[in-house]
């Protein structure tokens, strides 16, 4: 049986057929240890296996192991065998003098302008948990007790569908509880035909962007806004129209007579994304009025519409009107774990099969098991009680994160705040480098958001998004400490005590 290496090789090999048997296996061996394929350290095959594992002569090998050995790549050790060196040589070959047969599929990778595009623009970080990190819930308190027994239960009598692909839309039983949950406490007008279940909100939008719009369609968003709808719509060639948000939300700007009206509308009505305020009941009729007006679709990303934290709930745009041109979008990523990726979209009636049907074609839905036991989860009240039971946890760390502030920075550093969510501002003075602190703050282990990197267009305003919600309240000040004294060191660098300090 041939090994995984004489695997790669033989692949490599196949894929650039031209040129001397020899330079070829030297150029694929030299290219799998540069890209890492072959790891520094690891050792390599006996000649006589490899000759055999890729049908050559034994001499073929023997020479490009000679030839890597000269420069550096290999180094036999005496009785062990042949190994690739710990330490590679630093140069690596110009453009120019590899041969584009057998190298340009491995070391030369060319991304589409639109991929190319996507990652300078691409916000997701490599670490998604801890103190401040904003929009993560503590998903250290999932009941994951109760989930078990339901999974097992579900298990013990599974219908065999839930094992498939999911039929159009998700498993009914989720549907239904959802339906029943959002008519409730979210006051949505909706029927569990029409929510589709989908593997997170950047799913659900980028079926919506296929679906709904042609390249060179508009969109407005929120500016500031989630960084995550934008690059989902501009990788799908949306125009990104920058929309201004006020206190009471979108800003919405006059478009009579505009010959391309928006074809999505994309909003946080319940909860701005990243300011937090909340839309108010006039401007919520303003935009059903002028979606309706011109055609647009409106789309109501709620993503942590439960947590507010004084007042009473928001009701849902979506159910402000029978006939509402609006796409909810809601995601259990806030109110039970990100990783469990299982979001859903409230779709109007005609739509509703239609999407589904091109959420199947696109995506194939699947974990029928995990919709299963969440619909269950959902009948049977432990979702509510959950939900219940965190918005008194983050109300209560939110509150300890504003002491905090305002004892050792001063009222000023967190002005004007929704009492909601899972993340608060806090506010900089405008000379204050909020990317260049956020960075700092990164490699000392403390993860936050710089809010201008929020704006698509720019703005003179600083800030730190910090999310509380996975932040002990007895360890609210020292996880705080960091920041306080980073900032205080650009506050003050001559070192004189600062406001409130
Ligand atoms: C405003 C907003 N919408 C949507 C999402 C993403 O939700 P999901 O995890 O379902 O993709 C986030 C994630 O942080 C968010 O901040």
């Amino acid at each position: 049986m041939r090994t995984l290496l004489g695997d790669l090789l033989a692949h490599r090999l196949a894929l650039a057929p031209e040129g001397a048997l020899g330079k070829r296996l030297y150029d694929v061996l030299q290219c799998a240890i540069q890209d890492g394929s072959i790891a520094t350290g690891s050792r390599l095959p006996a000649t006589r296996d490899l000759a055999q594992d890729l049908s050559v002569s034994r001499n073929t090998v023997l020479a490009a192991y000679e030839q890597l050995q000269s420069e550096g790549y290999l180094q036999t050790r005496t009785g062990s065998g042949t190994f690739v060196c710990d330490a590679l040589p630093e140069t690596m070959p110009d453009a120019g003098e590899i041969p584009v047969s057998a190298s340009r599929p491995f070391n030369f990778v060319r991304l589409s302008s639109r991929g190319s595009r996507l990652l300078t623009r691409s916000g997701a970080g490599p670490h998604q948990w801890g103190a401040f990190m904003p929009g993560v819930p503590d998903v250290s308190h999932m009941p994951h007790d109760i989930w078990r027994k339901i999974h097992l239960r579900l298990s013990r009598r599974m219908p065999v569908e839930a094992l498939s692909y999911s039929g159009h839309g998700g498993c009914v039983q989720l549907q239904q509880a959802l339906a029943d949950y959002l008519r409730v406490i979210r006051s949505l007008n909706c029927t569990p035909d029409q929510i589709l279940v989908t593997a997170g909100t950047h799913q659900s939008l980028d079926l919506l962007a296929k679906m709904l719009c042609d390249p060179g369609d508009r969109a407005w968003v929120e500016e500031p806004g989630y960084w995550g709808i934008r690059n989902v719509l501009a990788v799908n060639g949306i125009e990104l129209l920058p929309t201004a948000v006020d206190e009471q939300g979108m800003m919405l700007p006059d478009i009579s007579g505009d010959a391309r009206p928006p074809r999505l509308i994309c909003v946080t009505p319940s909860h701005q994304y990243p300011l937090g305020s909340v839309m108010s009941l006039q401007r919520r009729h303003q935009l059903l009025e002028l979606a309706k007006r011109v055609g647009s679709w409106v789309v109501e990303d709620d993503y942590d519409g439960e947590f507010r934290f004084s007042d009473s709930p928001i009701p849902a745009l979506q159910g402000l009107a029978p006939d509402a041109p609006v796409i909810y979008l809601g995601t259990f990523s806030k109110t039970l774990y990100p990783g469990l990726r299982l979001s859903y979209m409230v779709v109007p009636k005609p739509l509703a099969a239609r999407m589904k049907m091109a959420h199947s074609e696109l995506y194939r839905g699947g974990n029928g098991l995990v919709q299963l036991t969440l619909a269950e989860f959902i009948r049977e009240g432990h979702y509510a009680a959950h939900v219940r039971k965190m918005r008194q946890l983050y109300s209560r760390r939110r509150a300890e994160l504003v002491r905090v502030i305002q004892d050792s920075l001063g009222e000023a550093f967190i002005a004007q705040q929704s009492n909601a969510g899972l993340h608060l501002i806090l506010s900089l003075p405008d000379n204050i480098d909020d990317v260049a602190l956020s960075a700092e703050l990164e490699q000392n282990g403390v993860l936050t958001r710089p809010l201008s990197a929020y704006y698509l267009l720019g703005t003179t305003r600083r800030g730190l998004l910090l999310g509380y919600a996975c932040v002990d309240e007895q360890q609210m000040a020292e996880k705080f400490a960091p920041i306080l004294a980073c900032l205080r060191r650009r506050l003050n660098p001559q070192g004189t005590p600062c406001d409130g300090a």
